[in-house]
């Protein structure tokens, strides 16, 4: 598929690497960008050599928000019948591989949910995060008020959505909503640091590690502890346990066949 709103390339031919490519409005998410988001996902997701992938944007902008142009005209029925952002923001969900989020300039209202669907958030010094749709007369509709809040914890997410300022980089790592902050032009070092480092792991065991983690988010803590007790159980039977294990015990690097 040929892409027209995102670049899409591949680094050492095991990270996915996805630039959001709208510069001129910053990045602003429409139905054409997050279709080629969503396909571009799923086609790293599907390939074996493939470990881990990352979603980046402009040093300016990660992304200033849906696209308000594209919205603006909508009624409730053509929201509500089109099923306007389940209809092309639910692939990210379903994406198994982890997703690294490398936010430089703007992440403003579906831009910061899109960095929140992201496994975890690695941010330019300049980054800023906001869910500013209370100005625009709507609320986050990507998962913002659900994300946010378990992100950052309720005071500061009613904060930031009921009065849409902006947070820094160091206000967000403060709080817990990303997990580094680097000078911007160490960004993507970072960033492909992390995603190679994930890569050469066992796919098996990141798959169920990210599994098990966002399971902590959706259920009882007795539910999730059971849920990842299985897991670990289960990954007994892979090869890569074996080698991992063995790896250690014969004090030697371990090379996983991600089985
Ligand atoms: C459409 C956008 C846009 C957006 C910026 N642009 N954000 N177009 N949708 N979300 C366009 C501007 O209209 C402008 O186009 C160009 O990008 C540059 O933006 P400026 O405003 O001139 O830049 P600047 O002065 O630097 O201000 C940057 C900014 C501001 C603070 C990020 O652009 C801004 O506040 N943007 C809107 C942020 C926002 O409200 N996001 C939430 C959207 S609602 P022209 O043609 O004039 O050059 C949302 C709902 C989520 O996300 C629901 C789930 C998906």
């Amino acid at each position: 598929m040929a892409y027209e709103m995102i670049e899409v390339r591949t680094e050492a031919e095991k990270v996915g690497i996805i630039t959001l490519n709208r510069p001129k409005q910053l990045n602003a998410l429409n139905d054409q960008l997050m279709n080629e988001l969503g396909a571009a996902l799923k086609a790293f997701d599907a390939d074996e050599k493939i470990g881990c992938m990352i979603i980046t944007g402009s040093e300016k902008a990660f992304a200033a928000g849906a696209d308000i142009a594209a919205m603006a005209k909508y009624s409730f029925a053509d929201a509500y019948k089109g099923d306007y952002i389940t209809r092309n923001w639910e692939a990210i969900r379903s994406v198994r591989k982890p997703v690294i989020a490398a936010v430089s300039g703007f992440a403003l209202g579906g831009g910061c949910e899109l960095a929140m669907m992201c496994d975890f958030i690695i941010a330019a010094d300049n980054a800023k995060f906001g869910q500013p749709e209370i100005k625009l007369g709507v609320i986050p509709g990507a998962g913002g008020t659900q994300r946010l809040p378990r992100a950052v914890g309720k005071s500061k997410a009613m904060d930031m959505a009921l009065t849409g300022r902006m947070m820094d980089a160091t206000e967000a790592e403060r709080s817990g909503l990303v997990s580094r902050v680097v000078p911007y032009d160490k960004l993507m070092d970072e960033a492909l640091g992390a995603a190679l480092i994930i890569s050469d792991f066992s796919q098996v065991a990141v798959m169920a590690a990210k599994e098990s983690v966002n399971r902590a988010f959706e259920g009882t803590l007795a539910d999730g502890v059971m849920f990842e007790r299985r897991l670990f159980h289960a990954l007994f039977a892979t090869a890569d346990q074996k080698e991992g294990m063995d790896a250690f015990l014969g004090k030697r690097k371990a090379t996983f066949q991600h089985q």
